[in-house]
């Protein structure tokens, strides 16, 4: 089908369900499901953590999935723009504005970050194609892996690179074409996951992976790593960051948002699921750390790629892999900054990408500087990274997609909001969800961080 998102029509449209499930599934599965979630769940001690998320996503990521798609496509427009339009169609506070704005500004600050990262997966897939790894030691593994973060250039680099073409495929509206290579690589990366989930089991220690992924000890659970968890829930789904908003408004009307939340739910979970199979095997077979931080895939997965074989062709596959998958998730997290600089001052895309890149290329340099010059520079045990992502994730998102919520439950109208999502016992559940459960446990689980249980 034609996708015509990117077109400058001033009202453009998805061409039907599989082009936005596409693109939105792109958004969702990322860096956050293979890189993030496994060395998240490694810090904050497995299977209870992740039961944790499990909920997360039920309770409160699949509903506001849907509120957000839903909201985008009424208010047919850039996430402040929405929120103002359909806060006056329920006779509210054109301020709701705020809430969009948010959207925008924290997908700015999320890929100031994800440039940084997705940069180590594009580096690595010349690394593993050119055989570095081939019969490596963890330890040789995690030499390579510190020689990266330390060099600051060569992180600017390829930051510098995905930057460019993040903002590239934006500017010009190729999306089309990625779309295209969306339909392929997502099969493919599962695939290859598979691959790997296979060759985990080879290691002998797969059971103990798996122990420490699905069995928990809810002794383990701090307040700050249920929030973690919810944020995580945020972060993996492309919430609270603008970016499906932005997507909602491009799908036409008759697309069940329902059905296609729960796909995208589906998808997201289980790429995650996988990662983490494939990489608490490795870690206890190779005596490695599963809170090693943020490199934990990065000092892992090359020791399987050097021992398995064609290990190289595999290797540079999954980072190939992993990079797009990166890109059509760092695309929607500049898509709805765009869209705003377009429509408020009418400027061409192009310019709206140059202007926010150079900021949010500045930005970045302190999430480079976070694993070498600044590594000793730390705000309350963080450093400029590890402040950002905490943030964002863990407060951000989790108190915008609060008042996400309330504007979907409480503020929208019960006509508006059927409307888009169709009436049955599906809507009850959604509505009862939406206006009780989701805002009860994201409240309660801030009280539980901030101390109030004890
Ligand atoms: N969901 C993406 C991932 O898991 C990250 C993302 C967050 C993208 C917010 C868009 C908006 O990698
Ligand atoms: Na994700």
């Amino acid at each position: 089908g034609q996708v015509a998102a990117s077109s400058s029509a001033a009202s453009p449209q998805w061409s039907g369900r599989m082009a936005f499930v596409l693109a939105a599934t792109g958004s969702a599965v990322g860096l956050g499901n293979i890189w993030k979630f496994p060395y998240i769940t490694g810090e904050h001690g497995g299977a209870a953590f992740v039961l944790v998320y499990l909920a997360c996503i039920l309770v409160i990521g699949i509903p506001l999935l849907m509120a957000e798609v839903m909201i985008g496509r009424r208010g047919r427009h850039n996430p402040p723009h929405a929120m103002a339009a359909l806060a006056g169609e329920a006779g509210a506070s054109p301020r709701w504005r705020w809430l969009g704005w948010v959207g925008v500004l924290t997908g700015f600050l999320l890929l100031s970050f994800y440039v940084v990262v997705a940069g180590w997966a594009v580096a690595y897939i010349f690394d593993t194609g050119a055989g570095s790894f081939n019969t490596a030691t963890g330890e040789q593994v995690g030499a390579h892996f510190g020689a990266l973060l330390g060099s600051p250039l060569t992180l600017i680099f390829w930051g510098s690179l995905v930057l460019a073409l993040t903002l590239g495929i934006v500017a010009l509206g190729v999306r089309q074409g990625l779309e295209r290579a969306v339909n392929l690589m997502m099969p493919g990366l599962f695939l290859l996951l598979l691959v790997l989930v296979g060759y985990s089991m080879t290691t002998g220690h797969f059971m103990q992976g798996l122990a420490f992924l699905f069995n928990p000890d809810f002794g383990k659970l701090s307040g700050n790593s249920v929030l973690v968890a919810l944020g995580h829930a945020f972060f993996t789904l492309s919430l609270a960051g603008g970016g499906m908003m932005t997507y909602g408004a491009y799908l036409p009307g008759k697309v069940s948002i329902a059905k296609t939340a729960l796909t995208i739910g589906l998808l997201d979970t289980l790429v995650a699921l996988l990662a983490g199979m494939v990489i608490f095997p490795l870690v206890f077979a190779n005596g490695l750390e599963p809170g090693a931080g943020p490199g934990l895939l990065f000092v892992t997965l090359p020791i399987a790629f050097g021992q398995m074989p064609l290990g190289a062709l595999f290797g540079a596959l999954f980072f190939v892999m992993l990079s797009v998958a990166a890109l059509t998730s760092a695309i929607s997290l500049i898509e709805p900054a765009v869209a705003w600089l377009t429509g408020r001052y009418r400027i061409s895309r192009a310019r709206a990408c140059l202007g926010s890149g150079v900021l949010m290329w500045l930005l970045s340099l302190g999430t480079v500087f976070s694993f070498n010059l600044w590594e000793q520079h730390t705000l309350f045990g963080k450093t400029f990274f590890g402040g950002l992502d905490y943030l964002t994730s863990s407060w951000i998102m989790p108190l915008s997609g609060l008042f996400i919520a309330l504007f979907a439950g409480w503020v929208m109208s019960r006509t508006a909001t059927e409307q888009e999502l169709g009436r049955g016992p599906g809507y009850r559940l959604w509505r009862f969800t939406i206006r009780y459960l989701s805002p009860v446990f994201i409240v309660l689980m801030f009280l539980n961080a901030i101390g109030v249980f004890g």
